[in-house]
């Protein structure tokens, strides 16, 4: 019997290490309100991720930049209220982490304590160093970001495959095995050649979580919206569409437009 499924109540940070232990795929899903993460939970998840793509498909900026960590609480206190056996981990929003330690573990706390989340996710490697000492410190479990970094598209211009050359492969890879070491539970690796992530996935004990990042990662993480086909007009080759809810909502809601306009909706029965 596979170990997410043995009578477990709750996923926790132990079970995800058996889990890669055991050769036992770990499937994580991004969720941003109640209702969706309920569904998501009840299909069987073993991880839920408030990320800050909250900033793209639920508010409809162009990047992770702007959401703030009042908002991240308020999507992670609803999120955490549809869960009951998956672990949510919620994204420190960019502005929330980088400036020093004390900030970090400052907005990790207030997650903590006003969403009921699981633990924290950050974004890169040396640079956040101290940050994840201190938050870890205080006992908030930490999952690490490395490969693509959305809060950092600015720097490098572009959401192209990273670390395709050896300097930032080596780069990827140090990061990787100093935030095992520092104690972080797991690690997302995002947009880097296969290759790459696999070699990463074998070099370290804790689950590599990948998205674009190939089969040999130890789990996979989707945007729930990309994988349910709700946002429309994004089509990375990594992404694989599972549902075309953009068409099953508009459909239904054209079929609601035309009863309310024929006088068919309400009927008899529709009424008191
Ligand atoms: O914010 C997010 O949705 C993420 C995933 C892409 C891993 O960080």
């Amino acid at each position: 019997m596979s170990v997410a499924k043995k009578e477990v109540k709750r996923i926790t940070t132990h079970i995800l290490l058996e889990m890669k232990k055991q050769g036992e795929k770990i499937s994580m899903l991004t969720a941003y309100d109640f209702s969706m993460a309920k569904i998501i939970d009840d299909a069987g998840i073993d991880i839920i991720l408030v990320g800050d793509s909250a900033s793209n498909v639920m508010a409809g900026h162009e990047t992770t930049l702007p959401i703030t960590l009042d908002q991240m609480i308020y999507h992670a206190q609803s999120v955490v209220r549809g869960v009951s056996r998956a672990l949510v981990v919620v994204d420190l929003p960019f502005g929330s982490y980088q400036a020093n330690p004390e900030k970090a573990l400052e907005s990790s706390i207030r997650i903590m304590k006003e969403s009921g989340g699981h633990a924290v996710k950050l974004e890169g490697g040396e640079e956040v160093k101290e940050s994840v000492i201190r938050i870890l410190a205080s006992g908030i479990p930490v999952m690490g970001h490395l490969g693509l970094m959305p809060q950092s598209i600015y720097k490098y211009g572009t959401y192209s495959v990273r670390a395709k050359e050896t300097d930032e492969a080596q780069k990827l890879i140090s990061d990787a095995k100093l935030l095992e070491s520092l104690g972080c539970f797991a690690l997302v690796l995002e947009k880097i050649p296969a290759e790459l992530a696999s070699e990463v996935a074998k070099s370290v004990q804790i689950p590599i979580i990948g998205i674009g990042a190939g089969e040999g990662c130890d789990g996979q993480v989707l945007v729930s919206h990309d994988l349910l086909g709700i946002t429309k007009d994004f089509h990375p080759r990594f992404l694989r569409r599972y549902a075309d809810l953009y068409a099953v909502v508009k459909d239904a809601v054209s079929a609601y437009i035309t009863d309310v306009k024929s006088g068919d909706f309400p009927n008899e029965n529709e009424r008191y």
